[in-house]
């Protein structure tokens, strides 16, 4: 299922609401803390890989998409080095996560649907923000760690048109580091439907949502994904097939019921 329905259903309460965590109104632990001339190599790529866990595993990615690299509406790029709300320095990055953009200080020409709140509408506290200060820095300033540098190579494969081999990456990282895995099941998924939809390249996708229903298999979500995969592709046997396993997983999951009344009358 795409991920804005997901999205829509299950965080934007979060995102929308607009509340401001206490975390985000205390000023008093920004000054005590001056990035990043302070912090050893180490710690800054430590940091580094932590903002990229919780940037791609948590709301940011909805509306810069994954890696930061923009979606072309909801959200800046966060990689071309040009920066609207600040110098694109330690502090002002730390200044735009923590108070967000209000509506009315966007910069961009065309009007984006939703502004952007405190954290990103996170419940995190100040120790998060600055690790997503740290990756969101990296992205044009460097560090980059060894686990970021091969996100990358993940996304210029998919660029390249190469879902396979972005597949396999993402494969070979889950055998090396099963409990960090480089992007989320909801990064994967999204970076799924950005193929599908955005690019309409149904068989760059694909080996995402086979390689996202491999690694999930208790999932719904991820069959229903590949599902709609092979509906693009044609392939009504097997697309038949993983809305079933979605269904088998989650009964409530209408889209699964639709689209296999759909694909059967055919
Ligand atoms: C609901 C959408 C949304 C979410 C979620 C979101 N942002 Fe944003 N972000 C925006 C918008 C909109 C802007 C301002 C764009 C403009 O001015 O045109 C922005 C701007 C920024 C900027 C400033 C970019 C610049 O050029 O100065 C940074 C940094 C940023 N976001 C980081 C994050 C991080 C980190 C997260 C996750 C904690 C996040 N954002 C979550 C929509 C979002």
């Amino acid at each position: 299922m795409k991920v804005k329905q997901v999205v829509l259903g299950t965080i934007a309460a979060l995102l929308f609401t607009g509340a401001i965590p206490a975390s985000a109104q205390q000023t008093d632990d920004a000054a005590a803390v001056s990035f990043p001339d302070t912090v050893s190599a180490a710690r800054l790529s430590a940091l580094v890989e932590q903002g990229s866990s919780l940037f791609n595993g948590g709301t940011c990615l909805f509306c810069h998409a994954v890696g930061g690299r923009g979606d072309g509406q909801r959200g800046p790029d966060l990689t071309d080095g040009e920066w609207l709300h600040s110098m694109g320095d330690f502090e002002g990055i730390t200044e735009t996560i923590r108070w967000g953009v209000k509506r009315s200080e966007m910069k961009a020409m065309t009007p984006r649907p939703h502004q952007m709140n405190p954290n990103g509408g996170m419940s995190i506290g100040f120790p998060e923000v600055m690790a997503l200060t740290a990756y969101v820095w990296s992205r044009t300033n460097g560090p980059t760690p060894e686990a970021v540098a091969r996100q990358d190579e993940v996304l210029s494969l998919l660029a390249d048109g190469d879902g396979r081999g972005a597949a396999d990456l993402l494969r070979a990282d889950t055998r090396e580091r099963p409990d960090s895995p480089m992007f989320s099941e909801r990064a994967v998924n999204m970076l799924g439907y950005e193929y599908l939809e955005r690019w309409v390249e149904p068989q760059t996708a694909l080996p995402l949502f086979v390689f996202n229903a491999e690694a999930h298999p208790e999932s719904w979500n991820v069959w229903d994904s590949l599902a709609e995969a092979y509906v693009a592709l044609g392939e009504t046997t097997k697309a038949i097939e993983n809305y079933e396993k979605s269904l088998a997983l989650n009964p409530r999951n209408r889209g699964a019921t639709e689209a296999l009344e759909r694909l059967r009358s055919q």
